[in-house]
């Protein structure tokens, strides 16, 4: 059933009555730019076609209701305008974060309710809980009759991570499914969230493969690696190390630590730049290179991968060959490799790794592939 049709029913099942409207907001994953968001940096995320729906109707009195239709349909239930914590973490903190934001601006009110579903798998670092709070705040803003710009969800979406979930992410993943559009990437720069898309080529493919090591972000490395980027820009007297040059790197003022994670992230941010150059003269030999050079510097220089993701993305490179490439995205420690490649080999490679990658623990292998096809087929040739 399709996940927009089961929102629906799940909501006519839980409130006795059907939605009025139900929203879809997608995950993204990310091309180029790893952890340079929180360093004001540029970034290449694409949407991808699981994401997040949320079925909305009116309510009684002055309470948001939700339920969560894939966590055993949990329910929870209080005034937008009193909104308490949520502890410890869960979809809860997600719902109450983004509707307490947006309630200041008058864009969330009670006699709501909502149900929400997802097709993305948490922890597997495409963007679900970015996806949930977006589409959360899409259905509020639809009940509420108001218009809000994809920057308001997207900051909102964002301040339910950082002062309700703990986690002191950027502002990618918000935007990138706010504001992304189907079979394009989307250049954002973080500095001043201004934002384009960059159509892949019809003849590319993207695939997705869960490393099927569970990552969270919640448990400090994330918040750990952005502290050590911040140190780095205070020890450079800069705002922020988008600013920094591979000569202020030479400065004896950092421990070595600090200097690779400070190289990383200059690094990425340059790589950022030539990918969409990559995308727009339909190179897939160069944006290939650019992914093994962007998991190199997050495995040596960042230190965010991890063992079983390195296996993954060394088979997936050695699978493509030279014709694109593979790396790590999102957060890092686990979660998911992407890889872009002709899509006339998917089929091959796809054999191939579901015949040498078993995922730790039994888990099952999960490969997604995400058609980019805005461009008509031939554009490349
Ligand atoms: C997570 C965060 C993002 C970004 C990535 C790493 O997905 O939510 O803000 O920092 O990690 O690029």
């Amino acid at each position: 059933m399709s996940l927009l049709r089961r929102t629906r029913e799940g909501y006519a099942r839980a409130y006795g009555v059907e939605p009025d409207g139900v929203v879809f907001v997608p995950g993204r994953v990310n091309l180029m730019g790893e952890h340079v968001d929180y360093n004001e940096g540029l970034v290449l995320p694409m949407p991808i076609s699981a994401g997040t729906a949320v079925a909305w109707g009116p309510g009684d009195g002055h309470l948001l209701e939700a339920v969560a239709l894939d966590l055993d349909e949990a329910r929870d239930s209080f005034d937008p305008g009193k909104v308490a914590p949520h502890q410890p973490v869960d979809w809860r903190s997600y719902l109450r974060g983004t509707t307490a934001a947006l309630a200041e601006s008058g864009l969330a009110r009670g006699g709501v309710r909502l149900a929400i579903a997802g097709s993305i798998a948490r922890g597997s670092g495409l963007s679900s809980s970015a996806s949930v709070c977006v589409a959360i705040g899409r259905a509020l803003a639809a009940a509420a009759g108001a218009e809000t710009s994809v920057e308001t969800l997207a900051r909102a979406a964002q301040s339910a991570e950082h002062d309700w979930a703990g986690v002191r992410c950027g502002i990618m993943d918000q935007m990138a499914v706010a504001a992304g559009e189907a079979g394009s990437a989307l250049l954002l720069d973080c500095a001043d969230l201004a934002h384009r898309n960059v159509p892949m080529p019809g003849e590319w493919a993207v695939m997705i493969v869960q490393s099927g090591v569970r990552r969270g972000l919640v448990d400090g490395h994330y918040n750990r690696r952005r502290e050590d980027c911040e140190a780095a820009a205070r020890a450079l007297r800069l705002p922020s190390l988008r600013l920094a040059t591979v000569e202020d790197l030479q400065s004896d003022r950092f421990d070595p630590v600090t200097a690779r994670r400070a190289r990383h992230v200059v690094d990425e941010i340059d790589r950022v730049r030539q990918a969409v150059t990559a995308i727009e003269r339909c190179d897939i030999v160069a944006f290939g290179e650019l992914m093994r050079a962007s998991h190199a510097s997050l495995r040596d220089q960042f230190e965010v991968s991890e063992a079983n993701v390195d296996r993954l993305v060394d088979l997936l490179n050695e699978t493509i060959g030279n014709h694109g490439g593979a790396r790590m995205t999102g957060g890092g420690f686990g979660g998911a490799v992407v890889a872009v490649l002709p899509l006339s080999q998917t089929a091959r490679v796809r054999a191939r790794i579901a015949a040498d990658y078993a995922p730790p623990s039994g888990a099952p292998l999960e490969i997604m592939v995400e058609q980019t096809g805005r461009v008509l087929a031939g554009e490349c040739e």
